[in-house]
């Protein structure tokens, strides 16, 4: 196992002469301590692949420097970097059983007979694999398969595993029982792990820490709830959490009587609670951002009046489609059981905020977060 460490690394890809050199990371450092699990999250684009890539050695690195156990790694082969990266798409060798699938890169260096089937049988067993070791790729499911593909990679025994979004082939509900595998299989081996998704779920769920890249940069790290609670600006807030967080412009007042966010189409939210620090932020733009879980049913007429327009029930919760008389939209997400009967589509609904749920941020895409 080993500490990886990315000082300051950037990949230009040439591009096409239409679109000119492509920036995919930009001055990227990170530090990943031996045994973590991070996760690199972000939207397509952003490059979570490219950065993996430049780790495992299969794309070269245009500045920085990647830190491998302490060695530095640049000018090192892919083959001996001793780390194993598991791909979305993963390819299988058709013509081979599961063992000799799993066996095949330790044959390939070499490693003695006795130890191949001693580390092939040991994984398969945590993997559940034992049973299917004579079958061919063809004869195993999707999920099955999947389970192969991870055991070529722990069988190696490597510093580092590189997961580049190894589930999306799954269909959802086996999704999420390998994502739990996942996360048991690392408090069982420990190994040092990057791992790369698009899904926010997915990363909250699997990482002890989560980086959200946007633009090839680093918007924010840290573990998730902390991210989740503290988002540093507005691309994480609306990145991370479902449904996505509301987002309303407009400015503070400071009035006698508290602090109150009018947002610009004429909707007042009163802030009794607001940190005195906000104040410095009054009489000037600002985007308030609210959870669809920070949203209350009341049923007086004292909370924010919304129209609803959809109302979609999930089981334990209902989220609401709503938007206020100047027409923004907001999603609201409150529980099934609320001792409210829910409005009806084309209703008036009136809502309490807690401010728990409520975040600010500088006007802008990337506004900083502020207090
Ligand atoms: N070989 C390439 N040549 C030119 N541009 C590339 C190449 N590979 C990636 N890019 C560009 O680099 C940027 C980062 O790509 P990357 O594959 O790292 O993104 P990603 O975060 O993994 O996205 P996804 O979630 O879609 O897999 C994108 O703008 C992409 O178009
Ligand atoms: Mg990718």
């Amino acid at each position: 196992m080993a500490e990886v460490t990315l000082k300051g690394i950037s990949k230009t890809y040439p591009g096409t002469r239409a679109s000119g050199p492509v920036l995919a990371v930009d001055n990227l450092s990170l530090s990943i301590a031996d045994g973590e699990f991070v996760v690199l999250v972000g939207p397509s684009g952003c490059g979570k692949t490219t950065t993996l890539r430049m780790v495992a050695g299969l794309e070269d690195v245009a500045s920085g420097e990647i830190v491998i156990g302490g060695r530095t790694v640049n000018n090192v082969h892919p083959r001996d970097r001793d780390i194993a990266m598991v791909f979305q798409n993963y390819a299988l060798y058709p013509h081979m059983t599961v063992r000799k699938n799993m066996a095949f890169a330790l044959k390939m260096r070499k490693v003695p007979k006795a130890e191949i089937d001693r580390r092939v049988e040991h994984t398969a067993r945590i993997l559940g694999l034992d049973n299917l070791l004579d079958r061919k790729p063809r004869e195993l499911s999707g999920g099955q398969r999947q389970r192969v593909a991870l055991g070529r990679a722990i069988v190696r025994e490597p510093k580092a595993f590189l997961f580049d979004e190894p589930l999306s082939n799954l269909d959802a509900k086996l999704r999420v029982s390998t994502r739990a595998e996942l996360k048991a299989l690392h408090q069982r081996l420990k190994t040092t792990t990057i791992y790369v998704t698009h899904d926010q779920e997915e990363a909250m769920t699997l990482g002890d820490r989560i980086v959200v890249m946007a633009g090839g940069r680093i918007q924010q790290e840290g573990p998730p709830l902390e991210v989740y609670r503290r988002p540093a600006n507005r691309f994480v807030a609306s990145f991370i959490g479902t449904p996505p967080m509301n987002f309303l412009s407009g400015q503070l007042a400071d009035l006698p009587s508290g602090l109150i966010y009018k947002e610009a189409s004429g909707v007042s939210i009163p802030l009794p609670d607001a940190p005195a620090a906000l104040r410095a932020s009054a009489n000037r733009p600002m985007v308030m951002g609210i959870r669809p879980q920070g949203f209350t049913l009341t049923n007086s007429s004292s909370g924010i009046p919304l129209t609803v327009n959809i109302v979609e029930p999930l089981g334990d919760s209902l989220d609401l489609s709503c938007s206020t008389d100047g027409g923004t939209s907001i999603i609201a997400r409150i529980p099934a059981r609320s001792t409210i009967t829910p409005p009806a589509s084309g209703a008036s609904a009136h809502f309490a905020i807690d401010p728990s749920h409520c975040h600010f941020f500088e006007p802008g895409d990337f506004g900083a977060r502020i207090a």
